[in-house]
């Protein structure tokens, strides 16, 4: 039989780069769009043990432009796309919220619209986010929770949502949402609060720095491992029919709760000394509580996230350790 193809935007983010690892498992040809970058070898840093291996087919293209689009999903004849390519940071979304809603919002609908014309029987995954609940009338959230969004990352998400759904109603495509929940790992970027603090203790338990300087302590996420959603990403695209799902742990944590944990397991006894306040970290209007009710995905999908939030830590910990320790003189 033919290897399946996929096709995934954002390939060299935290969850393109797991996602890869998965589809290769699966005996899939994985195809990637990466966007033309003066950094080059930051920008595929995640993904450069699979582009070693000649495992990847990559092509230069860009969300914003639908020719790369079009002539990319040409090339690749996917039997599955996964749209992952957003930017993807929150507080940033509050200073750059055109540049957001393109890559998140208009970028989705230039791929939506390509894919609809090339390849309308493939099978296609929209990166849904938590965020787009707002603050969430009920808790836990579940796939018929209002959308209520409060940041421009949130509504160009939302937007996004929208038309996959209208276009899954409109021309009967398979289209599945994604609604997921915070998710982490060694490959976090560094400017997101897990990565952010399981570093920034780091340093301070080796001597290079005193202090961390965080936002909002009280907001609550429910937090699991990128390992386990893409499973869930891909596990929808398996499914029978087209769908929305949330994906998540079911189990909150605050951001105090996080420091707390992570100082105590590097031995630092009393976070309260290092950490300071600074507004830079808070958002014009933040979301206090997220929690998912991921019943819909574990009945129709089986899927269960394997990966608690201390585990996830201590996996953080273990990978980020040497690394500061590296920096040391
Ligand atoms: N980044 C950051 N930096 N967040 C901080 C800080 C800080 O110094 N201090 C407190 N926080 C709080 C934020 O205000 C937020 O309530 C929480 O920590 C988590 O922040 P992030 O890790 O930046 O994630 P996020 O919840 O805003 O967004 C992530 O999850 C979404 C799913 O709900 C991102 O991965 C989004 O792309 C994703 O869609």
């Amino acid at each position: 039989m033919a290897k399946k193809r996929a096709l995934i935007t954002g390939i060299n983010g935290q969850d393109g780069s797991y996602l890869s690892e998965l589809l290769l498992e699966q005996g899939y040809e994985v195809w990637g769009i990466l966007r033309r970058n003066s950094v080059a070898e930051t920008q595929t840093s995640r993904i450069q043990h699979l582009r070693e291996r000649d495992l990847l087919r990559l092509e230069y293209g860009d969300m914003l432009d639908m020719a790369s689009l079009v002539r990319v999903l040409k090339a690749s004849r996917p039997d599955e796309i996964y749209n992952l390519a957003a930017q993807s940071h929150v507080r940033i979304s509050f200073d750059q919220p055109i540049y957001t809603a393109e890559s998140a919002g208009m970028g989705t609908l230039l791929l939506l619209e390509a894919f609809r014309l090339t390849c309308p029987g493939a099978r296609f995954y929209q990166a849904g986010s938590s965020e787009m609940f707002g603050e969430p009338a009920e808790s836990p959230q579940n796939e018929r929770t209002p959308l209520n969004p409060v940041s421009p990352y949130g509504c160009a998400k939302t937007f996004a949502h929208h038309l996959a759904r209208q276009y899954r109603q409109s021309y009967g495509l398979f289209i599945s949402n994604g609604i997921l929940f915070n998710h982490e790992s060694p490959r976090r970027g560094e400017n997101f609060v897990t990565a952010k603090v399981v570093i920034g203790a780091l340093e301070i338990r080796h001597g290079l720095r005193r202090s961390l300087a965080l936002g909002n302590l009280d907001a609550r996420r429910d937090w699991g491992h990128a390992k386990d959603y893409v499973r869930a990403m891909w596990r929808m695209l398996q499914h029978a029919a087209p769908d929305d799902f949330v994906i998540a742990t079911g189990q909150d944590r605050s951001v105090r709760e996080l420091v707390e944990f992570v100082f105590a397991r590097l031995g630092l006894g009393d976070w309260r000394p290092y950490i300071t306040s600074d507004p830079r970290y808070l958002r014009p209007t933040e979301i206090t509580h997220l929690r998912g009710d991921a019943s819909k995905a574990r009945t129709l999908l089986g899927w269960m996230p394997t990966i608690g939030f201390e585990q996830l830590l201590d996996e953080m910990i273990a990978h980020f350790e040497p690394i500061v320790a590296g920096r040391r003189r």
